[in-house]
């Protein structure tokens, strides 16, 4: 069965967020952690959400309607520096209304790059999501690019900065599509959605 999705909105202020009756879970990362490439592996279309190997370009938030049933949103990026300075200044407020403001948000889903130690900037927005208590879940993403064995010690690695177990770490691949049956589960989960056969 495949899932049916419908792009609705652009929007980088709550009034133009669509109505927000059904439940959402928001996608959010560093710029090029894929977002966007998430959301379609997950999703099964390959242009749905914009991919590019220019960094920076998800700029609004996006929003998705899956089902008529929930919402998955992406959101834009941070942390790469040649996105254009009132983009940037931009960022913060955009990102930090709607993760304060949005009532129907149940979960935010944490994209980290499998092989990077997480920014200053990954910190903040842990901060601020732990400090709003925002639901979380943490994937690592791009699995693809390390091999089996060489995978655990950077789990690890990330955990102890993030202070979490290294079990909440969900590996991802949008190539192999490694990790996408656990994170639908976070996903229904959170909405309350009956476990469809995605
Ligand atoms: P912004 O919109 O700039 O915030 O980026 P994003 O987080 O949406 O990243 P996006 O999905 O556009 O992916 C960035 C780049 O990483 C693209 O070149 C993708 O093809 C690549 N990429 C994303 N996910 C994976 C993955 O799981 N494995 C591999 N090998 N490449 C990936
Ligand atoms: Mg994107």
């Amino acid at each position: 069965m495949s899932v049916s999705i419908r792009f609705l909105k652009a929007a980088a202020h709550p009034e133009q967020y669509p109505p927000g009756r059904l439940p959402e879970v928001a996608f959010a990362g560093r710029s090029n952690v894929g977002k966007s490439s998430l959301i379609n592996s997950l999703v099964g279309r390959k242009g749905l959400a914009r991919i590019s190997r220019t960094p920076g370009k998800t700029q609004v938030i996006h929003f998705y309607e899956v089902e008529e049933k929930f919402l998955l949103v992406d959101l834009p990026g941070y942390g790469y520096a040649r996105v254009p300075e009132g983009i940037r200044r931009r960022w913060g407020p955009m990102v930090e209304k709607y993760l304060t403001g949005r009532t129907s948000l149940r979960l935010v889903i944490f994209l980290l790059d499998l092989r990077r130690t997480p920014s200053a900037l990954d910190l903040q927005l842990k901060a601020w999501l732990d400090l709003h208590a925002v639901q979380t879940c943490f994937v690592l993403t791009k699995a693809d690019k390390v091999s089996r064995g060489g995978r655990q010690p950077l789990i690890r690695q990330i955990a102890d900065v993030l202070e979490l177990p290294a079990a909440d770490l969900i590996p991802f691949s949008a190539v192999s599509r490694e990790g996408r049956r656990e994170l639908w589960g976070a996903v229904l989960r959170a909405v309350s959605a009956q476990a469809y056969n995605y």
